[in-house]
């Protein structure tokens, strides 16, 4: 049983495979976190409770309680009694006070996994995993929450999330609210990871010591952004790719978020994670139920890749819906970079002609074909086709685009309005704002208060409406611009402090209408690149749009540390033009094709104006990408060198399951002279077979390559990358 309840320690035990995540019971009232790491195979409360040791000693409570409350490793810590460190939950009364006393009620395991009613989650079969609830109340305030806990057995994860119910007969206030608290014991020296960066820049690794504070990243941006990822891993120092201790902790919303571990004065370390309490208060009332997003822990012991490995398994087993999952996605070409907003029917149909003579598989219009839109300063909610760069409709472009042999993929902006639009013309209240105020401009438009009904079914309908009127396959939904000017003719006074959450269901809400009643359609989620890609949007979506930057090393960067949560098969990537349109680096066009496998892939550049060499290499690409599709999309990942680390060279396999291939790509980003052949260790192979390399007859067993190394000669010039293909003899 993965979850288990033992009467005699008062423990609870979470099982996967390989881990086990423990609590006890306190006082008979506490929940107290008290291991999780390597398997264990026995409870052992009294002896891990250290109830024994000042100022943990719960026969002291009424005399010691703060002591007791600052010190005990609280498994939902509350504010207001006495832990003076970070919580999960303030809540405040109608009378004003916050102070909030959880206490065990009852507790029950079911099989299987209920969903969270209007948020993403991941799934598990009756087989496939066991829930764990735990009833706390506090009686004097009148409310229940219910700690959740879901164990992934063979996947080796479990997810945590809380539901708040008012089971009193006056509101209470949430002023915050978190999905998760885990405190271990600091001497094994943590380290912090985060994917933090910038646009362009989405997702760079950044490692460093934990130390005694509060440190943490979080967004307040309305979405989970470019500058902060929802995800944190705190590692046990000198752990790597291959070995030592890495905690992940993944938060699967798209909206404000907060992640922060704390070292209090005990060198105990506090994580926590959830919806960031800047700008939220939740109004409760008598009988409702607030429910908090999930997040996802994975421990290894095999350090940082077995990391990755793990959530790419419960992500594409158990987080993403859509029929794509496991299937190639049909090659495409999108117009963005190609043309920006400069084009017409005439030459979209050029740039599909020549897209299909070289095996492309889709054209994408991107942002530009509706309204007067001939820049980005106008007309998002005019999602009616401009003919006048469309001429002969919609219905006519798609028509000719699939008699050339394509698929027709298109581009929306629903959440947004532009100040010159006929939508705000018509409904000026309908964005975001505080009254009285004008609303701050970001890329020249507001965003749509979709925490009202008519606004989101207006926002909805437009985009079902096109939908509707052509044989589109695919469909790019794109979010620009981050939330601000909190306020909406929606909600009460004292319910002003909702927008934030309600906004992001509200986006979940129309992309769930989306995808059922087109459940063809392939969905790409993008924010001004990369910044909502999480873990709430793969629900609804199978691939998200990394990044603007398709430059080799930048994209290197951030296909590493998307990598390092996120199946490669979410991952857009794209070859785009060179010089790069953001750094303005020039790349050969292999290389770029070669990161580009990586991911989704597709093209993102003019391929009538491309040099001829260039344009020649693109049915072998597209090859490529059909005869790896499976491999990468639903393979196993390492990393085995980071050029994010080294500054010199990069180089990631994907093993197949049963190890019987392996694809090698290596990147000599920086090329420096007078060096031997680079050895490179593989990993993950069996080390008792022999290897192939593809297009040669070079066969080596397993264990040279893994530790003796294959010897890859040294490139000349700079990004210069190589694809090695090893079959099991
Ligand atoms: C941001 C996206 O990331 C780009 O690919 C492109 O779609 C533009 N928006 C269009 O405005």
């Amino acid at each position: 049983m993965p979850v288990l309840y033992n009467e005699k320690e008062k423990v609870f035990a979470l099982n996967t495979k390989n881990t086990t995540y423990m609590m006890g019971i306190a006082d008979d009232k506490y929940p107290g976190h008290l291991y999780y790491g390597k398997k264990l195979s026995a409870p052992c409360g009294e002896y891990l409770m250290r109830t024994g040791e000042s100022p943990l000693v719960p026969s002291k409570l009424k005399r010691e309680m703060v002591s007791f409350m600052d010190s005990f490793p609280m498994e939902y810590p509350a504010f207001g009694i006495g832990d003076f460190r970070d919580t999960c939950l303030t809540v405040r009364t109608e009378a004003g006070h916050r102070g909030c006393e959880l206490h065990l009620d009852s507790w029950k395991i079911t099989k299987g996994k209920p969903g969270l009613t209007g948020l993403p989650a991941t799934f598990g079969t009756e087989e496939e995993c066991q829930t764990l609830d735990l009833i706390m109340k506090d009686p004097v305030i009148g409310l229940k929450a219910t700690l959740r806990y879901s164990c992934f057995e063979d996947v080796d994860a479990i997810t945590r999330t809380v539901l708040l119910e008012n089971e009193s007969d006056r509101p209470l206030y949430l002023e915050k609210v978190l999905s998760t608290s885990v405190e271990m014991d600091n001497d094994r020296g943590f380290e912090l990871i985060t994917l933090s960066g910038s646009w362009a820049r989405e997702r760079n690794i950044i490692r460093r010591p934990v130390v005694r504070g509060k440190q943490g990243i979080g967004s307040v941006r309305g979405e989970s952004s470019h500058q902060d990822h929802p995800f944190i891993a705190l590692v046990s120092k000198g752990t790597d790719q291959d070995k030592g201790e890495a905690y992940g902790f993944h938060f699967v919303y798209s909206g404000n978020f907060m992640a922060q571990a704390e070292v209090n004065q005990f060198d105990m370390v506090r994580v926590t994670m959830g919806i960031h309490p800047e700008g939220f208060t939740w109004k409760l009332n008598p009988g409702e139920t607030f429910t908090a997003p999930e997040v996802v822990m994975v421990y290894s012991d095999e350090g940082i890749g077995k990391m990755s490995r793990t959530y790419h398994d419960l992500y594409r087993s158990h987080l993403i819906r859509s029929p794509y999952l496991h299937k190639e996605r049909p090659i495409l070409i999108n117009n963005w970079e190609a043309t920006y907003f400069n084009f017409t029917t005439e030459k979209l149909i050029a740039i599909a002609k020549e897209a299909k003579s070289c095996g492309i598989e889709m054209l994408v219009m991107d942002d530009g074909w509706f309204g007067h839109r001939n820049s980005d300063n106008s007309s998002l909610g005019d999602w009616f086709v401009n003919e006048e760069k469309i001429q002969g409709g919609l219905k006519y472009l798609v028509d000719q685009v699939n008699a050339i042999g394509l698929k027709f993929g298109i581009w929306f902006e629903p959440e947004m309005i532009s100040p010159d639009s006929e939508l705000f013309r018509a409904h000026p209240d309908w964005a975001i704002q505080i009254p009285g105020r004008e609303p701050a401009q970001c890329r020249e438009q507001y965003v749509l208060d979709l925490t009202r009904k008519e606004v989101r079914d207006y926002a909805y309908e437009s985009v079902a409406k096109i939908l509707r009127s052509a044989n589109i396959a695919y469909v790019k939904w794109d979010m620009n611009r981050q939330l601000t000017d909190i306020g909406s003719p929606g909600l009460a006074a004292d319910c002003q402090g909702e927008l934030y959450h309600r906004y992001v269901l509200a986006v979940y809400e129309m992309q769930e209408r989306l995808v059922t009643e087109f459940p063809d359609l392939l969905l790409e989620n993008c924010s001004g690149g990369g910044a909502r890609f999480d873990p709430g949007m793969l629900y609804y979506s199978p691939q998200i749009w990394c990044s603007d930057d398709m430059d080799v090393p930048e994209r290197l960067a951030i296909q590493e540390g998307t990598a390092l949560c996120y199946p490669l098969s979410c991952m857009g990537a794209h070859v785009g033009a060179s010089p790069n349109h953001t750094t303005g680096r020039v790349a050969p066009f292999e290389t770029r094709g070669h990161v580009a496998l990586a991911g989704t892939f597709g093209y993102e550049l003019d391929v009538t104006k491309i040099p001829q060499e260039d344009r020649d290499m693109i049915p072998a690409q597209c090859a490529d990408y059909h005869k790896y599709h499976g491999l990468i999309a639903d393979g196993d990942y390492y990393r085995v060198d980071s050029y994010y680390e080294n500054h010199y060279f990069d180089c990631w396999e994907v093993v197949a399951k049963d190890k019987s291939e392996v694809l090698v790509t290596c990147v000599e980003v920086w090329n420096r002279p007078n060096f031997k052949s680079r050895k490179i260790c593989f990993k993950g192979l069996d080390p008792k077979a022999m290897y192939r390399l593809e297009g040669t007859d070079q066969v080596y067993p397993g264990d040279l390559l893994m530790y003796g190394g294959y010897l890859l000669p040294r490139a000349f010039g700079d990004l210069k990358s190589t694809l090695l293909h090893f079959v099991r003899e």
